[in-house]
């Protein structure tokens, strides 16, 4: 058996699920138990099992078929252990984060692993600040984490939007309508962009690019002037107008308040305003993320799992493990923490969009 530096870790998925969590957690499970003979201590439910040491030793049985299933042996929440300043359960308790380094003492573990997206790898480096071994996997399917090209979860959810685009196209040409799509991503537009693209959409609509609704009523009237009897609207749920853009948070925040239904619905509205052209609404919401992931998140989370289970085992902590340029490398979870990868506005792909005719709302 190799030598390894870790003998005990720690595991957990946190944030919203994503299809391939559990071939992550096989991964790194079965190469640290079999290859390397550690010990592997599950958390419940995320962070908030690590803060109410809800654990258990993980035994080979437990990863057997489940590689193509989705959601998370371990359940997730999303528990942030750092807003808890003091007395996560009364004043007199310990702080949620003194409760994780004591669970982490208890448990005699020599890293943690964290599964999970921004939010996730965020606290993953704060722990490590505050004196934890952690080594994080990218999971989520906003793909809108910074370092890695890509995150498992995502081409899962790319391939229900895209079959949901192809799907409305029947319908929409049948009944000679306008239909919007809203599809996931509050910060990041790599979901609509992608399956907007994929799928044919007319219209494609992201956060990073706050959109003119005059501009999306030309392009309609411009296609029904060219025959074209119908159209699809792709929308991502946190795109935004340019009126919306200039507002401060505040502002914002009051106006998405008093607006009646999400923002796929709004669009809509405005368009048939703009347009007088029939239009209907179809949210796809947690079809996007339930499901049996696709080979490529089962392949991705597995060489992640692996990955991270042969850092483990040369103690190289303090790192997310990570695809650039096709090579799995492991950055420091500090260059990760905060930020939010969000589409370039000179990414190849918004050129693509624009190259076949897709308007992109600006
Ligand atoms: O996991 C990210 C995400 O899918 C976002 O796109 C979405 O806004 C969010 O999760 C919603 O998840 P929940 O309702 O579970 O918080």
């Amino acid at each position: 058996m190799p030598k390894s530096v870790t003998k005990v870790f720690g595991i957990l998925t946190s944030g919203g699920d994503a299809p391939g969590l559990n071939a992550a957690i096989r991964g790194v499970a079965r190469t640290a138990i079999e290859i390397y003979g550690m010990r592997a201590v599950g958390f419940e439910n995320g962070y908030r099992g690590l803060m109410e040491n809800r654990a258990r030793v993980l035994q080979p049985p437990e990863f057997s078929g489940i590689l193509a299933q989705g959601g998370t042996i371990l359940g997730t929440s999303r528990e942030k252990p750092f807003k808890d300043k003091i007395g996560a359960y009364g004043s007199d308790s310990p702080s949620a984060v003194d409760a994780i380094k004591e669970n982490y003492r208890k448990n005699g573990l020599d890293c943690l692993v964290v599964l999970g997206g921004n939010g996730t790898n965020t606290t993953g480096a704060r722990l490590a600040e505050e004196g934890l071994n952690v080594i994080g996997l990218p999971k989520t399917i906003d793909n809108d984490i910074v370092e890695t090209d890509i995150t498992f979860g995502f081409h899962t959810a790319l391939c229900v939007a895209t079959d949901a685009i192809d799907r409305l196209h029947s319908t929409a040409s049948s009944h000679n309508r306008v239909m919007v799509i809203e599809v996931m991503g509050h910060k990041a537009g790599w979901l609509a962009l992608y399956s907007g693209v994929a799928g044919g959409g007319d219209v494609i609509l992201l956060p990073e690019i706050p959109y003119d609704i005059k501009t999306i009523a030309r392009h309609l009237e411009d296609r029904s002037r060219h025959g074209k009897t119908f159209s699809i609207v792709v929308v991502a749920e946190g795109a935004l107008s340019r009126e919306e853009a200039m507002m401060d948070k505040k502002t914002f925040k009051k106006s998405r308040a008093e607006m009646s239904g999400s923002i796929g619905y709004r669009v809509a509205r405005e368009i048939e305003a703009e347009t007088g052209m029939e239009s209907r609404v179809t949210v796809l919401g947690y079809l996007q993320r339930g499901g049996t992931p696709v080979a490529f998140d089962r392949v991705l989370a597995s060489q992640f799992g692996t990955a991270a289970a042969n850092m483990l085992a040369l103690g190289d902590y303090g790192k997310m493990v990570a695809l650039q340029d096709n090579r799995l490398v492991g950055v420091p979870l500090a260059k990760v923490a905060n930020r939010i990868k969000s589409v370039p506005l000179d990414h190849r792909m918004l050129e693509t969009a624009r190259d076949v005719g897709t308007c992109l709302g600006d």
